[in-house]
């Protein structure tokens, strides 16, 4: 599996390691040609889930922007907003749905006349409209927000499903707080959606408090009960409140899932949604583990996530797994001597294949004498041992007070211990530091 992120590893280091890499070649031959892979659907929510939540909220122009690098990235489907919420809401999805017309728009609704309608109005300009229709599930629910009977949600469940069918070819139902709702009960819903006409059920954990085993069993009770339908898909959609939407959207590919909900930098309502990019991430670099594919283009992984932020002014935290300032950035020394050997050492994706420019190491006070000699390379010097170890001892003074050391810092620290200036080639990356 390895092998297909080999982009930056030395032909030497692979040459060396032949035998090790052609098992795992083989590993990834056979995972890919020796059986078909099924293929999980990507369903983006980051323009309904992720923009309804406190910050992150998008105007038109810059939810056609998202969209646009959306459709690029690879998704399959995207939720483009609740119409019913606003008329600039129902434009601002009719718009995206009349601007990008390669990938399927989906408009959510609650199970009621007025938001069906919205819904199917918002997505008349759809080359692919997929209506998203959704109700919530459980006692708490349906007691305390909707004071709604069991068999009261089941016959507004039945009737919105069917109206919406009279309009638009595809329909998914969502059981709101499924995650919490009476198995037996959940089960007798997802019959009645799928009799209605509904295609994608999605059980979500609106809540975020379920934990990987106990989500992925709820999906194979249902499915189960259900017998796997001809034309049905399963579909996760997580919430972050305790850390695990990546990890229960995974254990429910496991279970059999085969569409995600998650959103770009995994914004959305509270803690958030399932980041899209560590679930795409996940599922191809442990590949032979799931045994699914994705059709996300990961090179383009990090400009969407750039893009997001530049929209909403929200940054990733720096650690963010995949796409976070240090995902790719190395300071411990060890590390750093590890990655100039091979970076198979300390990174299980290179930085270009999710398209970030490049890894850095930072030269701090945990930094080793091998990163720096690089960067001093880098920057055109080429220094004795004696030089090195007088430039490292500076540095690592100048990082215990002053935490990083820019390259200006460095080119001024070489400058006096080697007493002369870079060649040519490097004066131009000295002025650009
Ligand atoms: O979290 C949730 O339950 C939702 C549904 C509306 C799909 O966002
Ligand atoms: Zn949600």
């Amino acid at each position: 599996m390895v092998f297909a992120f080999l982009g930056s590893i030395s032909h030497d280091y692979q040459k060396q390691n032949k035998d090790k890499f052609d098992r795992e070649r083989l590993i990834c031959l056979t995972t890919s040609w020796g059986y078909s892979m099924d293929s999980v659907r990507i369903f983006d929510t980051t323009l309904r889930d992720g923009e309804q939540s406190p910050g992150f909220s998008m105007n038109t122009e810059e939810k056609i922007r998202m969209a646009r690098q959306l459709a690029a990235l690879g998704v399959d489907v995207i939720e483009a907003g609740f119409p019913i919420s606003s008329r600039g809401d129902l434009e601002a999805v009719r718009q995206v749905a009349r601007e990008v017309q390669n990938v399927p728009i989906a408009a959510l609704a609650r199970a009621k006349k007025d938001d069906v309608n919205a819904a199917i109005e918002a997505l008349e300009p759809a080359a692919a409209p997929r209506l998203h229709i959704f109700l919530a599930t459980s006692d708490l629910h349906l007691r305390v927000k909707l004071n709604m009977t069991r068999e009261h949600a089941l016959e507004a469940i039945r009737s919105m499903i069917r109206l919406g069918r009279q309009s638009v070819g595809e329909v998914e139902f969502s059981a709101e707080d499924a995650g919490r709702t009476d198995i037996g009960f959940l089960c007798q819903v997802c019959q009645v959606a799928v009799d209605a006409g509904a295609t994608i059920l999605n059980l979500p954990d609106t809540v975020g408090y379920a934990v990987p085993d106990e989500y992925g069993a709820m999906f194979e009770q249902v499915r189960e009960h259900l017998g796997d339908p001809q034309g049905v898909t399963l579909s996760a959609h997580c919430h972050d409140d305790l850390g695990l939407a990546v990890a229960n959207s995974l254990a429910a590919v496991r279970a059999g899932v085969r569409q995600i909900e998650c959103t770009i930098n995994g914004i959305g309502e509270r803690a958030g949604n399932a980041a899209l990019e560590e679930i795409a991430v996940a599922l191809a670099v442990r590949k032979e583990s799931f045994g699914v594919t994705t059709g996300i283009k990961l090179q383009e992984l990090f400009r969407s996530s750039r893009m997001l932020s530049e929209i909403t002014g929200a940054v990733v935290a720096p650690n963010k797994a995949v796409v976070g300032a240090n995902a790719f950035a190395h300071e411990a020394g060890i590390h750093q001597d590890g990655i100039i050997k091979n970076p198979l050492t300390y990174e299980i994706i290179s930085p270009e294949t999710v398209g970030v420019p490049a890894r850095s190491f930072v030269l701090g006070k945990h930094s080793g004498r091998n990163a720096l000699k690089v960067s001093l390379r880098n920057l055109g010097y080429e220094p004795s041992d004696e030089e090195l170890g007088e430039c490292y001892r500076r540095v690592t003074a100048l990082a215990d007070v002053a935490k990083q050391v820019r390259p200006r810092d460095l080119v001024a620290i070489a400058h006096e211990v080697m007493r002369r200036r870079p060649t040519a080639v490097a004066a131009e990356a000295t002025s650009a530091a």
